[in-house]
């Protein structure tokens, strides 16, 4: 049987369709978790390598051994940057070989230990240490070196295991196959080559998770299948579905009992994660010193960007003893493992929460007692306006490439982040003539893989 798996930067969801009808596989009591995994001990990090005496000395004992080999095998000289280059990369393979072997951290009893969801993100607060791994959907399409790359397909497996597993329990069948959901665009720092990567990692860790077959369909191709299912008559559609890491568009025709036909798509690498960075910087990091101390605005971005490895690298680098008080104490709190995520989190929710209230106090008292913020709708619209113009202009280019094809008789809106009202109306504004249907923002995409797998049991959809 195959099963449909919406790999959410966000969440993540699983459903397929059993005996004619729509199952959606349960996470403890939701039809979702939360994409993120906690592993109670530290996984190795390579960036954690630093050249002490003692390897330094190990380091010059390789390049006395590479001079003696250079002149013993004849080989052409290699200048000495060169040399210790290399020596240096082989004391750190080996450095990171020796953690992974001696420390509690040894990798594959770790991953065992490993909490999903809210539970993980929980978890990490609360012990402060460990590796909390949010969003790894994020990171695929990322230039990543070797060391790297294995830890992300080691959360991408276990993610996928857990699904699988989980899926099979519900099912009471071995669950083997799976058509997986990708975005048409992975956020990715090497263009459509980041999207390729993302697409190998997946597959591999799909292997190692146990699956021995799987495909892949885009998101919004995915949510137009589910659409469909809704649709007595033959119609062209639209289908937006904002998500936490992108946007995607897909143009098809659907319904009347027809087979569906996906015929364009379209892809923007941002979504509700961008938000919820804008929000934190521009209303959060004013209480941080941003715009008032002498701290360099990216400080701000590093830290608000938790689903970002090396950015959140860099912030833990950062030195604050320049800064006046009472910033330093409080960017000094924020150096704790697990208070950027704390953070981020306020800002989800308070982005959350102004979608339906007026206002919203966030209380910040891990930065420093005390201390909070108090934000309004407005605040947050100011905030996210550089999306909101980002998001009309890749509309503005869907409707531009809408005049070779037939004008859709509906737009068809779904994904967590459609639930924002200054988001409904960019989509609006963008496709002011045609009507807008509001589909279920967090199961529009899983129902809709469900009906792909379902046609791959031999069911039509
Ligand atoms: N009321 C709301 N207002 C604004 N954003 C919201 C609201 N509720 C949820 N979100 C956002 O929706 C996003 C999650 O949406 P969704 O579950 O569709 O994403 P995903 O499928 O995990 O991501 P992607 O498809 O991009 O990989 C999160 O950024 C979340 O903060
Ligand atoms: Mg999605």
């Amino acid at each position: 049987m195959h099963i449909g798996i919406d790999f959410g930067t966000s969440y993540s969801a699983a459903a397929t369709y059993r005996n004619g009808m729509l199952e959606i596989i349960r996470f403890g009591d939701a039809a979702q978790f939360r994409t993120a995994v906690f592993f109670p001990e530290v996984v190795p990090d390579p960036s954690d390598f630093v050249l002490t005496p003692a390897l330094e000395s190990e380091v010059e004992t390789h390049v006395r051994d590479l001079r003696i080999q250079q002149r013993q095998f004849g080989t052409p000289e290699r200048a000495d940057d060169v040399l210790r280059r290399d020596a240096i990369r082989v004391v750190r393979r080996q450095w990171l070989e020796e953690r992974a072997r001696t420390s509690p951290a040894a990798t594959l009893e770790s991953f065992q230990h490993a909490l999903f969801g809210d539970d993980a993100v929980d978890a990490y607060m609360e012990y402060g240490d460990g590796n909390l791994i949010e969003s790894p959907k994020s990171m695929l399409g990322f230039r990543m070196d070797a060391d790297v790359r294995k830890v992300i397909v080691h959360i991408t497996t276990h993610i996928l295991e857990h699904i699988r597993l989980t899926a099979s329990r519900q099912l009471d069948e071995p669950v083997r196959s799976a058509v997986i959901g990708r975005p048409v665009q992975f956020r990715s720092s090497m263009g459509e080559r980041g999207s390729e990567q993302a697409i190998e990692l997946i597959r591999e860790a799909a292997a190692v998770a146990g699956f021995d077959e799987i495909s892949f369909m885009e998101e919004p191709a995915a949510a137009a299948m589910h659409y469909h299912k809704s649709l007595e008559h033959r119609q062209r559609a639209l289908i937006v579905d904002i998500g936490g890491g992108t946007t995607d568009v897909a143009y098809a025709e659907l319904g009347g009992g027809e087979h569906p036909q996906i015929t364009r798509s379209w892809g923007l690498a941002k979504g509700g994660t961008d938000l919820d960075v804008n929000l934190s910087v521009h209303a959060f990091m004013p209480l941080l010193g941003n715009n008032i101390a002498n701290v360099p605005v990216h400080y701000f971005v590093e830290a608000a960007s938790v689903h970002n490895l090396p950015k959140q690298r860099e912030f833990r680098r950062q030195d604050f003893r320049f800064v006046d008080e009472p910033w330093q104490s409080r960017l000094c709190n924020l150096h704790i493992p697990g208070a950027t995520t704390r953070l981020n989190q306020e800002a989800e929710h308070t982005k959350i929460v102004l979608s339906t209230e007026p206002a919203h106090r966030s209380d910040l008292g891990f930065l420093e007692d005390g201390v909070g913020v108090d934000t309004t709708q407005s605040d947050l619209s100011e905030a996210i306006s550089p999306f909101i113009h980002r998001l009309k202009r890749a509309l503005g280019d869907v409707n531009d490439d809408l005049v070779e094809l037939e004008i859709p008789a509906s737009v068809f809106l779904t994904g967590g982040t459609s639930r924002s009202l200054a988001v409904q109306a960019a989509v609006r504004e963008s496709f002011p003539k045609i009507d807008l249907v509001k589909g279920d923002p967090s199961l529009g995409v899983v129902s809709g893989l469900a009906v792909a797998a379902a046609e791959l049991d031999g069911m039509p959809p």
